[in-house]
């Protein structure tokens, strides 16, 4: 997929009358499980798509950014020079953001002419906009000479988001963008930056089931809920040893001081603090091969999104429920930050076919909307592509 766009945007960029480009590419991502944990230095279950973005990029003598893209829809241009940038609220933000972040890091950026392609739906919790900072980072420190290594990239696209754009996500979309690895999902300790790669069994595939719901409330909530899980770790600093973020706090210590806390943000912090707990279980059962307990675990992660850090919608709530009546089916639950986006499902090989029918099949029938429903095989993480022209 990935080779056939990269192939038509050089044409392109060719066609378009620039120098032969360099080619490069960064998937999005689906989480097994591990929701909302990575900004509470967590743990999550991260593994990249086959889809992602791809840019075309050839250097210029002046420092101009020109951007294009058909996906994100649009041409723009960006002075390196210019003083104080400001984002503009759209998908040049995620471009000029990495290259405003590569510059404050001290590199000084060669100008260049970027083409990008895209076959990630936009908006839908996949992680278009982190694997777009991702392929910008490559793509800018390849023409401008800067070695950078996967987790260093990922940190500053992290960055790029946090500071340019005003997202306050956490690391896990950057990072599995970087370093995923082939047929593997990452256990990703959010705090060390450790990971171990995860063998995902061909005989239980992913399934992704996107609503199509695209809530504009969402990132306001974002940010709430961080805001809540922060209040929640200071307060229990105050009692604890050792406590600096909720990934340092037990069930029992949250319990014992319960009282302490309002009963919303106390809620807050027990999805957080036992996500911590099941992603490592999933983590552990998936490495066995116990599907059916990686499963269980998914559905425990789906109720305490939806009723202790309430960030599920009715079309997510639906399309699990739909999912969990189905034969060989051994988990689903809401991913991503919540409020619309995909569901992701754990579903035994021979039925997924069945599965991706007869889900599609309810949704449509209570909402009167088809849902794009795909299966998907773990790919790697992001880097240069060559075209058969380069290998020449
Ligand atoms: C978004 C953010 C991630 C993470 C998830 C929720 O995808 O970008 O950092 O917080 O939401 O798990």
């Amino acid at each position: 997929m990935t080779d056939l766009i990269a192939e038509d945007l050089a044409a392109r960029f060719l066609r378009a009358g620039g120098a032969r480009p360099l080619l490069f590419r960064a998937p999005g991502r689906v989480n097994l499980i591990g929701e909302h944990t990575d900004y509470n230095d967590g743990f999550v279950l991260p593994a990249a798509l086959g889809l992602g973005t791809v840019v075309a990029v050839a250097p210029r003598s002046d420092r101009l950014l020109r951007m294009e893209s058909a996906a994100f829809s649009g041409v723009a241009e960006f002075d390196l020079d210019a003083p104080a940038p400001r984002p503009r609220g759209d998908w040049t933000d995620y471009v000029r953001g990495v290259a405003v972040v590569l510059e404050r890091m001290g590199n000084r950026l060669t100008g260049a002419n970027l083409m990008i392609a895209s076959d990630l739906p936009m908006g839908a919790g996949l992680s278009a906009s982190a694997s777009l900072e991702v392929v910008t980072g490559l793509a800018l420190a390849a023409v401008s000479d800067i070695a950078i290594d996967a987790t260093a990239l990922a940190l500053l696209c992290q960055r790029a988001e946090n500071e340019f754009v005003g997202a306050r996500c956490g690391v896990m979309d950057q990072f599995v963008s970087c370093n995923a690895r082939q047929g593997c999902a990452l256990l990703l300790d959010c705090r060390s930056l450790d990971f171990r790669a995860i063998p995902v069994d061909p005989q239980a595939t992913l399934v992704v089931c996107d609503t199509m719901v695209r809530h504009s409330i969402a990132a306001g909530e974002y940010n709430l809920r961080r805001e809540q899980c922060e209040a929640a770790a200071a307060t229990l600093a105050g009692v604890l040893d050792g406590v600096t973020a909720l990934r340092d706090v037990t069930r029992e210590q949250l319990d014992e001081h319960a009282s302490l806390l309002p009963e919303t943000v106390f809620r807050r912090a027990r999805h957080v603090v036992s996500e911590n707990a099941r992603t490592l279980a999933a983590a552990r059962a998936l490495e066995s091969g116990d599907h059916a307990e990686c499963g269980r675990l998914m559905n425990a992660s789906h109720e305490s999104l939806r009723d202790d850090f309430e960030v599920s919608c009715a079309e997510l709530d639906l399309l699990v429920d739909a999912a969990r009546r189905l034969p060989g089916v051994y988990g689903a639950r809401m991913m991503g930050g919540g409020f619309g986006g995909c569901t992701i499902n754990l579903v035994e090989a021979e039925v997924a076919d069945n599965f991706a029918e007869s889900v599609a099949e309810t949704f449509r029938r209570a909402t009167g909307a088809t849902p794009p429903v795909f299966r998907c095989s773990p790919g790697p993480g992001a880097g240069r592509v060559l075209l058969r022209e380069d290998a020449r």
